[in-house]
């Protein structure tokens, strides 16, 4: 309470951070969509890695590269709304997990083990970044600075 009104007292003015609270309800339901199908792949894989199953790692990670549900089912409007209310920062890291999810998927094709491990550590690195910044409300143990910095 304290530091709230602390918070309240410094800052001024109540600050937005930029975030998925502000998309329509339609695009927020994509993007949530398109989380719970990352996630389900996120589970298999480690066990397939573990067990040598190479190829369908790389169906998995093709499927998270090109799982952009936004990607595939926005239409004009929705695509010109997700970027002006999403920084670019979010894009970017959008960006970078399709490209890993990209490189996983290269990997296990050739057959690489230990390098689809790597990949794939880095994904799960790559969804941690994104939601500690722009989903520290959902998953608050994750909440990083730049969710609690001021814009002034
Ligand atoms: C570019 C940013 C970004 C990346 C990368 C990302 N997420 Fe998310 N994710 C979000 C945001 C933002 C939310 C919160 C959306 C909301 O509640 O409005 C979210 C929410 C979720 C949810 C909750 C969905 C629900 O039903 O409410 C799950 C599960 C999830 N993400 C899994 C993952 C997994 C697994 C990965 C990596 C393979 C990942 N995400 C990568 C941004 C990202």
């Amino acid at each position: 309470m304290f530091l709230l009104l602390l918070t309240a007292l410094v800052c001024g003015e109540p600050h937005v951070q930029p975030s998925t609270a502000g998309l329509s309800p339609e695009l927020r339901a994509l993007l949530l969509e398109e989380m719970k199908l990352l996630e389900q792949s996120v589970n298999r894989i480690p066990g397939l890695l573990a067990r040598g199953a190479l190829h369908p790692v790389a169906v998995e990670a093709h499927r998270m590269q090109d799982s952009f549900v936004l990607k595939q089912k926005l239409n004009d409007a929705q695509r010109a709304e997700l970027h002006e209310k999403l920084p670019a920062g979010f894009i970017e890291r959008d960006q970078r997990f399709h490209a890993l999810a990209g490189r996983l998927h290269d990997a296990a094709l050739a057959g690489d083990a230990e390098l689809s491990a790597v990949f794939f550590g880095r994904l799960v690195e790559s969804c941690i970044g994104c939601h500690a910044d722009y989903a520290g409300k959902r998953f608050a143990a994750l909440k990083t600075e730049a969710e609690t910095s001021h814009h002034h």
